[in-house]
């Protein structure tokens, strides 16, 4: 059975998609789309056309799955069916529903007329995946919606509103109520317009950008930052650049030869990989299927400092109101006055209107009374990192919670197993690890205990989707997958600083990568002096002696850099002093490090500890230890994450690598017999 169909209203053919779940356009239905375009082509009693799907959104794009497979090469192909769309001899209209991604976009903008629901949303985030819209997208959006509109959403691939596409041109009609009944009756309007307006044929919209073509450089300019590293923005830009500067005919083939160039690279493989992982990772082994979440109505937050307050705020944002529970009415005020002023500077950025804020805000109950927490559904400890304290609050929380209620602790090390052990109900209990700042990081490790219960976990995932993170399930281990990982990383680095390496070597390594800042811009950043013991006399490594002279980041104007009064870094002299003084003292020989070298010890050594985690059961699958490093630590999302860059190294290559620097690794540590096992048998972690 074609996922398409076709039914006559009158004299309009209504050629309707039911391609579950969001109607990609794989090639079933890039089949039945020609057939029904043939149709309304040789039926004199069609006058004219509308396009619309059923479920939950028009065509979200060409289908990904088929990437890569023969099925994406079998005609038609896309830009052939858009094609034929626009040159129907009846005027076609798009009703467009949900989401017009992609190719589903560039359906709509081959068909003549485009009305939309005003939830809908257009969007060509082909760039995401390392793409360009190859099915004449990056030529006709600029011709539709204008070329500083088609730069912004193919170069960034973020979405707009129907409202906004209507305001650019590039939607006909906004349609309040039934949109099949609208598309058709606007549909019985245009029949008889000629000539019918075709998107390829126009160039109004071109004349601003070839009257001034300084427009796509500082648009490069603007965005360089943000497209470090990337390939496909580039592209995205140059070919908008040969729609203005080229025929049509011309520009459609350039499109075509940028498209081939990226799909056959290692960055759009990379992404589209991501595309999957983070799909997959909420999805939980070996739950009982029918198993059913708790209802969340009511969560409870107990600190008020950074994390404890970016926590509160997710879910406030969502509409969940929560109760934060403080030591002292000082911290409780500072806590709740930092939420307002983020909500508030949101405001001012117009992410939120001061109504939405007011209503956040009002959803927020502080008091100094763990007592308080008894009506919650959820309740998150975000105190600091201390198992005492936290088995004491548990202890606690075990008598005020009602019953069911899920009791959570945002530790990023600490054992998840202990804490629910000071409970009576260690069932309830389950890790939920925000990255910092909370309320903007889309990772949420959701540690799985031993004895936590799958509705527990289920809960956990569904409630991440709702304050809109990305959770990946991890198992107890010190640090879960994302700081374990870290571990490695941060004992190399510091060795590295003794044996010859600056750490602007070691950091620009990194940046060069494609991180977005490296090790020690990390520790400056998040504060040199976490987890430092507070005795100034005590001074056993480098970061001891730093913290020791105040030098505890970014916050005190000096850590492993100097900062100027703009947060701006300078090599430190002083720094490199105790770094040499320590090499002296350790009796360790300078000498000058390679690149390679620190891409070796401090990479490849994490990815040996991912495969640790792998072996041990720690993660699900090498895709989910991808995802926590891409949304967890700004891993470069064009190298897909730890595990599939690996893959992409080679794993032999890695385990060549490690070997160079065995001995330099010191004996405690050890290479993973799972990467040993894979690269021998010449297999890989992610496919
Ligand atoms: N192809 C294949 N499968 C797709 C898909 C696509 N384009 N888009 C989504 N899916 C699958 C997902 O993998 C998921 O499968 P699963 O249930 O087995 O995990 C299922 O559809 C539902 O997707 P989501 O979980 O993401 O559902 P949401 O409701 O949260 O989001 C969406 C829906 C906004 C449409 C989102 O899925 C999305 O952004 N999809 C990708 C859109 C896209 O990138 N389009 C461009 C494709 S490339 C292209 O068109 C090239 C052309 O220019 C030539």
């Amino acid at each position: 059975m074609s996922p398409i169909s076709t039914r006559k209203h009158g004299d309009v053919l209504i050629v309707t998609s039911n391609n579950p779940p969001v109607n990609a356009l794989g090639h079933a239905v890039r089949e039945g789309l020609v057939k029904a375009i043939e149709q309304a082509d040789s039926d004199d009693d069609v006058k004219a056309v509308v396009i619309r799907c059923e479920g939950q959104t028009f065509f979200a794009g060409a289908d990904i799955s088929e990437f890569g497979t023969p099925k994406s090469f079998q005609p038609p192909m896309l830009p052939q069916v858009v094609d034929i769309i626009e040159n129907c001899t009846k005027p076609v209209v798009a009703a467009i529903h949900g989401t017009a991604f992609g190719g589903g976009l560039e359906v709509a903008l081959a068909s003549h007329y485009r009305v939309a629901v005003p939830s809908a949303k257009l969007g060509v985030p082909e760039v995401k995946l390392g793409l360009l819209p190859g099915a004449g997208g990056t030529q006709r959006l600029p011709r539709a919606a204008g070329v500083s509109k088609a730069l912004e959403m193919a170069a960034t691939g973020n979405p707009i509103s129907a409202k906004e596409a209507c305001g650019v041109g590039l939607i006909d009609r906004l349609i309040e109520g039934d949109l099949e009944q609208h598309a058709v009756a606007f549909a019985d309007q245009v029949k008889d317009v000629r000539p019918i307006p075709r998107t390829s044929e126009r160039d109004d919209k071109l004349a601003e950008a070839r009257e001034n073509p300084a427009i796509f450089d500082e648009f490069r300019k603007a965005n360089a930052r943000k497209f470090r590293g990337f390939d496909a923005p580039e592209a995205n830009i140059k070919a908008i650049e040969a729609a203005v500067a080229r025929p049509y005919a011309e520009g459609v083939l350039e499109e075509r030869r940028l498209f081939m160039e990226l799909m056959s690279g290692t960055q759009a493989r990379a992404q589209q990989y991501f595309f999957f992982a983070e799909r997959k990772a909420s999805k939980i082994e070996g739950l009982p299927e029918d198993t059913k979440p708790r209802e969340i109505r009511r969560v409870g937050v107990i600190g008020a400092g950074t994390m404890g307050g970016g926590i509160s705020m997710n879910f406030l944002s969502a509409g969940i109101p929560v109760t934060i529970v403080e030591m002292a009415q000082e911290a409780l005020d500072r806590g709740t006055g930092v939420m307002r002023k983020n909500y508030e500077a949101s405001a001012a950025k117009g992410r939120m209107s001061a109504e939405q804020v007011e209503q956040a805000m009002g959803a927020l109950k502080p008091t100094l009374s763990l007592e308080d927490l008894a009506d919650c559904d959820l309740i998150i400890e975000a105190v600091f990192e201390n198992m005492e304290v936290k088995k004491d609050i548990f202890g606690k929380l075990d008598r005020i919670a009602k019953p069911g209620a899920i009791l959570a602790s945002n530790t990023s090390y600490l054992n998840v197993d202990e804490i629910a052990a000071s409970t009576s109900r260690p069932q309830d209990v389950v890790g939920l690890h925000f990255f910092s700042p909370a309320n903007i990081m889309k990772l949420l490790e959701v540690v799985r205990g031993a004895k936590t219960a799958p509705d527990v976990l289920v809960t956990a995932m569904q409630i991440a989707k709702k304050i809109r993170k990305v959770a990946v399930v991890a198992g107890v281990c010190h640090g879960f997958i994302g700081n374990r990982m870290l571990m490695p990383r941060q004992v190399e680095a510091t060795k590295l600083l003794l044996e010859g390496a600056t750490p602007e070597q070691i950091d620009k390594v990194h940046v060069g990568f494609g991180m977005p800042m490296g090790p020690f811009q990390m520790a400056d950043l998040a504060g040199v002096d976490i987890g430092w013991h507070r005795d100034p006399n005590r001074i056993e490594n480098v970061r001891d002696a730093l913290c020791a002279i105040d030098r505890w980041g970014q916050k005190k104007g000096a850590g492993f850099y100097d900062y100027d009064d703009k947060r701006q870094p300078s090599p430190s002299p002083k720094v490199q002093e105790i770094i040499e003084d320590f090499s002296r003292k350790q009796g360790v020989e300078r000498r000058e490090v390679s690149d390679q070298e620190i891409i070796e010890r401090t990479l490849y050594t994490m990815v040996n500890e991912g495969a640790k985690i792998l072996e041990e059961g720690m993660a699900q699958r090498a895709s989910d230890i991808d995802v926590v490093w891409v949304y967890g630590y700004g891993w470069p999302v064009y190298r897909g994450g730890p595990m599939f860059w690996a893959d992409t190294e080679g794993l032999p290559k890695i385990v060549e690598g490690i070997r160079r620097q065995q001995e330099r690794l010191g004996s405690e540590f050890s290479l993973s017999e799972l990467l040993l096992r894979k690269a021998e048998a010449g297999e890989k972690f992610t496919r």
